[in-house]
């Protein structure tokens, strides 16, 4: 498969198999993180790799999934094996965002690129994992990502109407709208 090809396939995942993500490819994935560009080469990007099981079950209940759907949570059986938390080191740099999201798309096409699935997660509750991880001050906990083989098959489907909203079919099969090329592409001016 191309680089362009893994990018088209990649859809959020929220449904997981429950057997484990080999250690050396979490580790692959942030050595992929570790070199990413970086504003001014400052890297003030630190990882969290949680992978053991009583670890994941204390993290997941401070993760939100799926705001579009009423059952978007992942249920028992369904949940996340490990997570890559992003941390942005403010001694270094107060707000690295723009890091922080190249950083995790090297995450998840490196992991996909060995068939884990992944959702990158925002809605975190970051003072509870800021228990649970024991992050220093120091650091702000960016972005989380979910990982684990995909127990689910979304489709990506170009808009029709206005909706953005992600929706499940009758079948339970997730459909995740795009706007289309023509749309959002602009040459040589506005
Ligand atoms: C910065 C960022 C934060 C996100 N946060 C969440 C989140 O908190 N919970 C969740 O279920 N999905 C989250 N997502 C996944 C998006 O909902 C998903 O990327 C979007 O619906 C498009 O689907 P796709 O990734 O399959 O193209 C996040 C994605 C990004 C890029």
């Amino acid at each position: 498969m191309t680089t362009y090809e893994l990018i088209l396939s990649r859809r959020t995942i929220r449904k997981f198999e429950q057997t484990p993500v080999p250690t050396d490819l979490l580790e692959k994935c942030v050595n992929a993180a570790r070199v990413a560009p970086s504003g001014g080469n400052l890297q003030p990007l630190e990882y969290i790799v949680v992978a053991d099981p009583e670890q994941c079950q204390q993290v997941f209940p401070h993760t939100a999934w799926a705001s579009y759907l009423d059952d978007g949570t992942p249920g028992p059986g369904e949940q996340p094996v490990a997570y890559i938390f992003i941390l942005t080191n403010t001694e270094i740099r107060a707000n690295a965002q723009q890091d922080v999201g190249i950083a995790a798309a090297n995450i998840v096409l490196v992991a996909l690129d060995e068939g884990v699935g992944s959702c990158m997660i925002g809605s975190l509750d970051r003072d509870a994992l800021r228990k649970v991880l024991k992050v220093p001050e120091h650091c702000q906990i960016s972005l989380a990502i979910a990982l684990g083989y995909p127990a689910e098959q979304p489709v990506m489907e170009e808009m029709t109407g206005d909706s953005i909203k992600y929706y499940r079919d009758e079948q339970g099969t997730l459909h995740v709208p795009k706007r289309a090329l023509a749309d959002v592409v602009h040459w040589n001016r506005s």
